[in-house]
């Protein structure tokens, strides 16, 4: 019960879901002046459509019946397709209605009674489709349908095959009377196709026929194509009616499907006066073909033996068709568990003189002997594709009886489980175009004489060989004739070798490498193949060879094959591609790297590929589209796929490929959905087409702008530190360099206006920092001149304040050693200071040195002094260190300041 509920709930939901929409919205389509009013459930034909349309779909409506009336709106209408509604007749006056009408189709309906009224000045009517319904003929119905061409009455449980009493139809070449209940098919039956001089073509498929009179097809001798598809035909039967069909035309014979298991020498006995040229017994478990059956057929051309159930050919098989081109038996011999192997015997194709096309695809038999494809002059083309045959070894012999087939061109040996190649296994193929070893088990050193005496090949097919193949210098030594050379999932990963063994193909145009894992290749593999246009390299390991960081360098491969229109790489794990990778690659049209690890590319790796029409970088790491690296490749491109990229939308690194995306005609399919933004996260999982280039207008200001702040800054800062921690030694060697130079410069003027000087300094310090003074300050005397000491130069006797007056005069500077104590001793501070101080403004001189030994605040130096070190030169001040080594620092300090002029500037 649950069961049923759940299938009509299925059911009705699969009507649900198959049940166009549309259904219910009760719209037809009009197009190109043809109306699609199907599956609308309409009961009438619909009268709002255009008057001008030719032809009109109603099928799968409910229509019950068909008013002319109806029609009469659409005077053009030539077709008119009204299958699978309820009517129940074709409709009186029809044809008045539309006078253009040539093809009406009922098929799936219900009509019964057929008169002569119903199709009477249907003169134009050429296609006439009544199939499926269940026709009683009354009188003569088809008589006015004088242009009938094509009559189609199938499936109507018709009795006879008898349309008419008395000659009609004349323009009638098909009829097709499949799946009636016709038993017999009687002598005047086809009486009323006498006259039909046309007529070509009769199916009877899928009748139960039984009997066939004396000259039943007589009246219609000029018949053709005869159709027997489906039928019940015993050989006796078969046999009886092949006689009644000996004086016919009959060129093609379709007798698939109709249970016939063996075939006698007699079988076709009477179609030996006819000139068959095709004869189809595909489908009919065939088991056994009697010697002779097809020496009625000299003139046979295409022989289908296809899915039969064959146990044995032999020497007498196909005796009698000289004429054969072109022979299927593609399953035509097949092992049941029970049976054993079928057989084909020595000789078996020797009397097919004419033979040009051989197909044994999947077909079972014992095995290929030495003289199997004996004969077979004209042969071109054998396919042994999937056929099982216990073949492990190809050796000299296998196919050594082709070589009586000086023209066979291709020979394909797809899926056999072949292991190996002997040595010359081919070499009776002198004129072989085109080998095909895919999808077998080949697993060996291929050392070149596999493929001796090929001399004509151009193709040769190894992909899909379990990769066990292990290729030498010499395996290709003896094809250089060789245009195509496939060997996808089939190598052994290592191609490191010199010479490479592809050196010898000089004519080579496609070669496909891919699937291979290849991880081991020197830059050689290539050499000399100028002529290469196809190289594909997809599914291998190559990210090693060209990495910056490979021992000796990058791989660069591709140089010698400057003819590569068409490159494929994808899925290698490459992460880096040599900047001159593809140099050269002038005439690449199809580059395709999808799959890699790609995240930069050098600005000039594509710059070369001026003719790309193609580009396929998806599934990388690529955040940026530069025009440095793009813009050659994307110039003229007809096609481009890069979807997922983590692409970054910043200016910098989207702003030129929105541009040039917006501004393109190349075709980018699923560019909005899967060209989408990583970072940053306010473009984050957005479309690359979202991206505003609005905000990188002003972009060059503020990016000068930003540069030079964050330089100040950082200037500034380095400045600082450097100033903080290393500052003394900067001034220190400063100073040195600075004295150097005024050495130089100043020593014309010191030599004018200096030389009234007796003294270098008169220093001025408090008693109690004497010592200091004998320590540091006297070691920078020189032999010219000296240091005014008032304790050691002080004239005895003369008065104190003139020895400070003159001597201050005589004295090129004035040294003050500022201490607390020096702060304190009044007599220091107000004369010398004063006196100092006058010096100066009456001189001009910027004479004043200031020595700390200790931190004095400025306000006590004004007091005391009624200096401020805003008055003095910074030069003019120096500061006692407390760290040792900083002494000498001092002491240049020191004497730069001395030495400085005393010109005020
Ligand atoms: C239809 O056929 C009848 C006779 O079969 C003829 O009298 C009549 O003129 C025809 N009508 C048209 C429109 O051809
Ligand atoms: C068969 O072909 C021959 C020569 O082409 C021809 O003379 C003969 O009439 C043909 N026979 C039939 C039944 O068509
Ligand atoms: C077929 O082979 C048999 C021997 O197996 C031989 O006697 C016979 O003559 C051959 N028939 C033909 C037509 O070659
Ligand atoms: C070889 O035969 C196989 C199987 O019949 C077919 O799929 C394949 O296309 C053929 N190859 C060539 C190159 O003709
Ligand atoms: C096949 O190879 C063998 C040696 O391997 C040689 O003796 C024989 O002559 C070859 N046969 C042909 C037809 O080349
Ligand atoms: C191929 O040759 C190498 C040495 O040259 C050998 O080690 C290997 O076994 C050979 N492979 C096959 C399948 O013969
Ligand atoms: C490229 O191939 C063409 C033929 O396809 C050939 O004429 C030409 O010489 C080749 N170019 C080079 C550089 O070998
Ligand atoms: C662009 O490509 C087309 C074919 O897609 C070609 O005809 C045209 O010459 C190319 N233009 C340039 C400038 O290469």
């Amino acid at each position: 019960m649950a069961i049923r509920n759940t299938t009509v709930l299925l059911l009705f939901l699969c009507m649900w879901v198959l049940v166009p929409s549309r259904a219910f919205k009760g719209e037809c389509r009009v197009e190109l002046k043809k109306a699609d009013c199907s599956h609308l459930n309409l009961k009438t034909i619909p009268l709002d459509l255009p008057e001008d349309i030719s032809t009109l779909d109603v099928s799968h409506n409910r229509l019950v019946e068909l008013k002319p009336s109806s029609l009469t709106r659409y005077q053009s209408l030539e077709q008119l397709d009204a299958s699978y509604n309820s009517l129940k007749v074709v409709p009186a006056g029809l044809c008045q209605a539309t006078p253009k009408l040539w093809r009406l189709t009922l098929r799936h309906n219900e009509v019964h009674l057929l008169q002569v009224r119903d199709l009477r000045n249907c003169t134009r009517l050429t296609h006439l489709d009544l199939s499926d319904n269940r026709l009683r003929l009354n009188g003569e119905p088809f008589s006015g349908t004088e242009n009938l061409a094509w009559l189609d009455v199938s499936r109507n449980k018709l009795t006879t095959a008898c349309l008419g009493s008395h000659p009609q139809l004349p323009s009638l070449e098909t009829l097709i009377l499949a799946g009636n209940d016709i038993t017999e098919l009687k002598k005047n039956d086809f009486y009323f196709l006498n006259q039909s001089s046309s007529f070509r073509t009769l199916s009877l498929s899928s009748l139960p026929l039984k009997k066939v009179d004396r000259g039943c097809f007589m009246p219609i001798a000029h018949l053709q194509d005869l159709v027997l598809d489906g039928c019940k035909l015993n050989p006796t039967f078969m046999s009886r009616l092949c006689m009644e069909l000996s004086d016919t035309s009959l060129r093609n014979l379709s007798v698939q499907n109709t249970q016939q298991v063996t075939l006698t020498r007699s079988t076709f006995q009477g179609l030996g006066k006819t000139n068959l040229t095709i004869l189809d017994l595909s489908n009919n478990q065939m088991a056994r073909i009697t010697d002779g059956a097809f020496q009625w057929f000299p003139t046979l051309e295409y022989l289908s033996l296809e899915y039969n159930n064959l146990k044995h050919l032999t020497n007498g098989t196909f005796v009698g068709l000289k004429s054969l081109r072109n022979l299927n038996l593609h399953f035509a011999l097949v092992k049941k568990k029970t049976s054993p192997l079928p057989v084909i015997d020595d000789f078996s194709f020797q009397p097919l003189v004419q033979l040009e096309y051989l197909h044994m695809e999947r077909t079972v038999f014992g095995e290929i002997t030495e003289k199997i494809f004996y004969g077979l002059p004209c042969l071109r083309e054998l396919n042994l594709g999937w056929s099982s045959t216990g073949i492990k070894l190809v050796s000299n012999t296998t196919f050594a009886s082709l070589q009586g087939s000086p023209l066979l061109q291709t020979l394909n040996l797809t899926g056999m489980g072949i292991k190996s190649l002997g040595p010359g296994a081919f070499s009776s193929l002198t004129n072989l175009k085109t080998l095909v070893l895919s999808h077998n088990f080949i697993n060996q050193n291929l050392t070149g004489k596999e493929f001796q005496g090929l001399n004509s090949i151009k193709e040769i097919h190894l992909s899909f060989n379990q990769q066990t193949i292990t290729l030498t210098p010499t395996s290709f030594i003896h094809v250089p004739t060789l245009r195509t050379l496939m060997l996808g999932r089939a190598l052994t990963p290592n191609l490191d070798m010199r010479p490479s063994p592809f050196q010898p193909l000089v004519n080579l145009i496609v070669l496909d490498l891919s699937n291979n894992n290849i991880a081991n290749i020197n830059n050689g593999l290539l050499d000399g193949l100028n002529r290469l246009s196809v190289l594909k390299l997809q599914h291998n390991n190559l990210a090693r060879v060209w990495k910056n960081a490979n021992p000796g360098g990058p791989v660069l491969f591709l140089h010698d094959a400057q003819n590569l229109t068409v490159l494929e790489l994808d899925y290698n794990g490459l992460d880096e591609i040599p900047a001159t990778a593809f140099q050269g690659l002038s005439q690449l049209k199809y580059l395709s790297i999808s799959g890699n690890l790609l995240n930069f590319l050098h600005d000039s790796v594509f710059s070369d590929l001026r003719s790309l029409r193609f580009l396929r970088l998806q599934k990388n790491l690529l955040t940026s589209v530069r025009r440095e690296t793009f813009s050659v490749p994307l110039s003229n491109l007809t096609e481009l796929f890069m979807d997922h990229n983590p692409f970054d939308c910043t200016c910098e690194s989207m702003l030129w490929f929105h541009t040039w995306l917006n501004g393109t005609n190349t075709s980018v399919p699923d560019l909005d959905k899967t060209y989408v933004c990583n970072t940053p996260s306010m473009y984050f999982n957005h479309s690359v087409m979202d991206f505003n280039p609005e905000s990188c207008r002003d972009m060059v200001p503020f990016q000068a702008l930003y540069v030079i702040t964050s330089t100040l800054v950082l200037g500034l800062m380095f400045i600082a530190f450097l100033v903080h921690y290393q500052g003394w030694r900067i001034q220190f060697y400063w100073n040195i360099i600075v004295n150097r130079t005024l050495d130089i410069n100043d020593s014309r003027y010191r030599r004018v206006t200096e030389c009234r000087y007796e003294y270098k300094a008169y220093i001025v310090h408090a008693q109690k920092d004497k010592l200091w003074v004998e320590r540091s300050l006297l070691p920078l005397e020189d032999k010219n001149l000296r240091f005014f000491l008032e304790d050691r130069d002080a004239m005895p006797g003369c008065s104190t304040l003139e020895t400070i007056v003159d001597n201050m005069r005589m004295s090129r500077k004035i040294v003050f050693v500022v201490t607390e104590a020096l702060l304190n001793d009044p007599w220091c501070r107000q004369f010398k200071a004063h006196q100092a101080l006058h010096q100066v403004m009456e001189d001009n001189r910027d004479s004043l040195v200031l020595i700390f030994l200790e931190d004095v605040a400025d306000y006590r130096l004004t007091q005391s002094l009624m200096l401020r070190k805003g008055m003095l030169k910074r030069r003019c001040m120096v500061q006692w260190p407390l760290q040792k080594e900083r002494i000498p620092a001092f002491r240049q300090k020191l004497q730069l300041a001395l030495a400085s002029s005393n010109r005020v500037s």
